[in-house]
């Protein structure tokens, strides 16, 4: 099983031969496309005799090297070897491919009827044989020929240059693209589609043509991706400095589509999910996630085209710098608490278990069996979180700085984190040398506080310690640079000047990089209480016994408001282990009376952001509360969640009802208002309060937007309203039509914790409107079975485990990528009980004695195995 052999980052080489230009021809043909790539090859090393390309899944029907027909080639289970013993060659191979029958969605594929492709991270060998690895920068040229009637766009990267008619009904479109880029970023569609045109003038003044590209009949819902295109555009120039490049922008919208959306050189392919909207159809949570993930794909144009990674163990480079980018876009255009909350919960949900479990890596990997396994919470959300730190110690001003030394050190280059890191130093003068460990070392640090205070010297010290687990990777464990951002609060809540012993103002940030280190503060004048890890300014875990009166007085008085949700959140979670433990213990459970008042001093507030008070108030989602638990009891866990919902909901009904008739009645609702008054109904329904059934029912009836209609549904849905089933009828019968509001109504479906939900799930897996081969449908239906039912997939008998596994071995052969996403939650059976790890366990050594795993799920069930 050689393939299923690791590769490591040590063991890193240049490559001997590099393509520095390449035209490809593609006869485009559903079941025989027959693609010709002429390489212009040159020798690096010259020691080299031989030549390695990569390939996969590939008919190779021809090779000739400097016009000559070539026999002495070899190919291999990886690729094709040949002999090229000389300093550089042109060299041409012919290939036939089958996009029909790819249903990896990796390479060239159909998506309803549509050419696509996507190459990232390895997907062009399985186009042409090739040098694809992201340290091979080449120049495309690109001619695509297809029939007219069935296929009027032709499309791939950079600039048109030529087009024309052929015999038959055929036509073609050359296309050059003038930036060298690695093959990874390359992209070719074919279809007909509806266009949406528009243009951006960039600051000094060039014109760029944007396109949207959507499916036949959904021009109207192209507009809110084309505005956050230009927002976008705009940002990027006013914040980093940064302008586009080429004449003209593209974005395609495809129904099959394995990830979020891809940053091919000018011409984008997103999920039609990230696109497509209109207020009827989706929700103001879409609304924002196409804006994050335009932003996103329009970054990368330069953190990660321009300048791109050298190796894919450098994936963070690209990834974690332009998820910063994109948090900070969105922040700036919106709710900076709000979306810093979202970014926070995305760690806590599942980075930090991710850490705790078998595939725990740093944000640069040293190891990797399947590249496609490294698109994770980690690489991308923390390393986030690793640029938002050097961002913190570096300031704005340094920070810009060090991007500016950035490109003009790699601009057109392929390089390491190391790189970056550099550029980062050398322009802010900040020593980073402890802080690289972010990069090497896996697992999450936890920083234990603990104080004293002195009355009489008005002296107070605070002393914090680090030390991180060992995790499954085994990387060292020495202690990080954390910046651990802080407030002290009098009895008053006012904030208390940060002295040091000298009497001098010190910022708020300390920087802990001992493994243990005392602060001491002076002129305080009497005992604080401390809000700390303000902004979540590292990506660890607390351990600080706060007192139910520290928590309120910080969800009153911190100065900062992500301080004050995260009090809120700590206090939920403290109140909801307490019953845990109460239930272990055979006693009763006990209202959340502190939280319930601060609550109702939340929502009394007349001029509070309502978005944020809506995140206040929500309940820590299962994830975060197994994650505090170290070892989950999913029964008493479930049961003492519901329990704080439907006390909170019935006690302060009135406030909640209150709140829910004022929004409800607003003259113009915006997103926040929506949050929050959906928020309250969800409590109102969690409670069975009397009226929530007829709340849910008018809201359903004349909801106007998806944000609504949706809300009241989850609502009844979830918390077992009776019309339940008659409301998931209508709705279904209104959208079936709709694949994206279809997605909304399985994941609903898939995440309803009724008993019979497992032959529910057996009947909708044949529903007209699922397909096990459409990676929406299945994250949809599939996914939040997984992840957000979690009464049902941990069911004692296994029967939960037992289903995902069976889906996995269908996933397995149809769509590797996607079974090795949906595994996730059954490989990280460390913090369940003796019982339950054993059935999850079983159902991995099934997958794993299948005689075709791929290695996408080999890595991860070997792993988890291992363990
Ligand atoms: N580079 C893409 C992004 O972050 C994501 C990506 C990687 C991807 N591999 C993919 C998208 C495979 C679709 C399919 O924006
Ligand atoms: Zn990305």
């Amino acid at each position: 099983m050689t393939d299923m052999q690791a590769r490591h980052l040590k063991d890193y080489r240049a490559p001997d031969y590099t393509i520095s230009d390449v035209h490809l021809t593609f006869e485009l043909d559903p079941e025989r496309t027959r693609v010709t790539a002429r390489s212009t090859v040159s020798r690096l090393n010259s020691e080299a005799t031989q030549l390695t390309l990569d390939g996969d899944e590939l008919k190779l029907l021809s090779v000739s090297i400097d016009g000559k027909p070539c026999n002495d080639y070899q190919t291999t289970d990886s690729g094709l070897e040949l002999p090229l013993p000389v300093d550089s060659a042109e060299l041409e191979i012919v290939t036939e491919i089958n996009p029909k029958a790819n249903s990896k969605l990796e390479g060239l594929y159909l998506s309803d009827g549509a050419y696509c492709t996507q190459c990232e991270a390895e997907g062009f060998r399985r186009i042409t044989y090739f040098l694809d690895r992201p340290d091979v920068l080449a120049r495309y040229q690109v001619r695509v020929e297809a029939p007219l009637s069935d296929f009027p766009y032709l499309l791939s990267n950079g600039n048109l240059i030529a087009q024309g008619s052929l015999d038959g009904d055929k036509h073609y479109a050359e296309w050059q693209d003038p930036f060298p880029k690695p093959s990874y970023l390359f992209a070719l569609v074919a279809g007909d589609f509806d266009c949406l045109n528009d243009s951006f003038t960039t600051r000094s003044g060039r014109e760029v043509a944007l396109q949207v590209f959507v499916d036949k009949g959904n021009l109207n819902k192209a507009d809110h991706a084309m505005a956050s295109l230009k927002h976008s555009m705009k940002w990027d120039e006013e914040r980093f400095d940064l302008e586009y490049d080429l004449d003209i922008y593209m974005i395609v919208a495809v129904d099959f589509f394995n990830m979020g959306a891809m940053e091919n050189k000018g011409l984008n392919l997103f999920n039609t999910k990230y696109v497509l909207a209109d207020k009827a159809s989706a929700t103001d949570t879409d609304f924002h996630g196409i804006e994050s993930v335009i932003g996103h794909e329009y970054f990368h144009n330069w953190t990660g085209n321009r300048v791109t990674c050298r190796d894919w163990f450098q994936l963070s480079l690209k990834e974690g710098l332009t998820v910063f980018r994109d948090q900070e876009f969105s922040s700036d255009l919106g709710s900076r608490t709000v979306n810093r909350i979202d970014a926070v919960k995305a760690i806590r949900n599942a980075q930090f278990a991710e850490d705790a479990g078998p595939m725990a890596h740093p944000i640069r990997p040293e190891s990797v069996i399947e590249m496609n396994n490294f698109y994770t919470v980690t690489v991308y959300n923390k390393g986030a979180e690793v640029i938002r730190m050097m961002h913190t110690l570096l300031g704005e001003s340094g920070f810009q700085a060090g991007m500016k030394l950035y490109f003009e050190r790699y601009d057109g280059q392929a390089v390491t984190c190391d790189d970056f890191v550099a550029a980062m130093e050398d322009a802010s003068g900040v020593d980073l040398t402890q802080f690289r460990r972010w990069y090497s070392q896996a697992g999450t640090p936890t920083v234990a506080v603990s104080h004293s205070y002195d009355a009489k010297s008005q002296r107070f010290e605070l002393t914090l310690s680090q030390s991180t687990p060992d995790t499954a990777d085994g990387s060292a464990k020495l202690p990080f640079h954390i910046p651990f951002d802080i407030e002290l609060l009098d009895g008053n809540g006012k904030a208390i000047e940060l002295r040091d012993e000298q009497g001098a103002q010190i910022n708020s940030v300390l920087n802990l990089c001992e493994s243990e280190q005392t602060f001491v503060f002076s002129q305080v004048p009497c005992e604080p209480v401390v809000s700390m890890l303000r902004e979540f300014s590292a990506p660890v875990k607390l351990d600080y016994q706060f007192s139910e009166a520290q928590l309120t007085h910080l969800i009153r008085f911190a100065s900062n408001e992500f301080s004050r949700w995260d009090a809120a959140q700590a206090l939920a979670t403290k109140l909801i282990l307490e019953n845990v433990a109460r239930l272990q213990g055979g006693e009763a459970c006990q209202p959340p009376k502190d939280l319930i008042s601060a609550f109702e001093g939340l929502l009394g507030q007349t001029n509070a952001d309502l978005a944020f008070v809506a995140e206040c108030i929500a309940t820590p989602e299962f994830a975060a509360l197994v994650d505090a638990s170290g070892k989950a009891d999913v029964d008493a866990l479930l049961e003492a969640r519901a329990y704080h919902r439907e006390q909170i909901g019935a006690q302060i009904q009135q406030v909640l009802a209150d709140t829910y008739a004022n929004l409800a009645n607003e003259q113009s609702p915006t997103p926040a208002s929506r949050a929050l008054k959906n928020q309250c109904l969800s409590y109102l329904a969690a409670a069975g309060v009397p009226k929530a059934k007829a709340l849910c029912q008018s809201q359903f009836d004349s909801a106007d937007n998806m944000t609504d209609s949706l809300a009241a549904l989850a609502a009844v849905a979830l918390y077992k309203v009776p019309g339940a089933d008659e409301m998931l009828k209508q709705f279904e019968q209104k959208w079936v039509k709709v694949p994206l509001v279809m997605d909304k109504w399985f994941a609903l479906q898939g995440s309803r914790n009724d008993e019979d939900v497992l032959e529910r799930m057996e009947y909708l897996c044949s529903h007209q409107a699922f397909s096990m081969s459409n990676p929406n449908r299945v994250y949809s239906l599939i996914g939040s079975f997984a992840n957000r039912n979690p009464a049902n997939f941990h069911k004692a008998d296994g029967s939960g485990y037992r289903f995902l596994t069976e889906r996995l071995i269908e996933l397995n052969s149809l769509n590797p990528q996607v079974a090795s996403r949906l595994i996730t939650p059954l490989i990280q059976f460390q913090r369940f009980d003796v019982k339950r790890q054993e059935l999850m366990k079983g159902e991995l050594s099934r997958l794993l004695a299948m005689p075709d795993l791929a290695k996408d799920l080999y890595e991860k069930v070997s792993k988890a195995l291992d363990a």
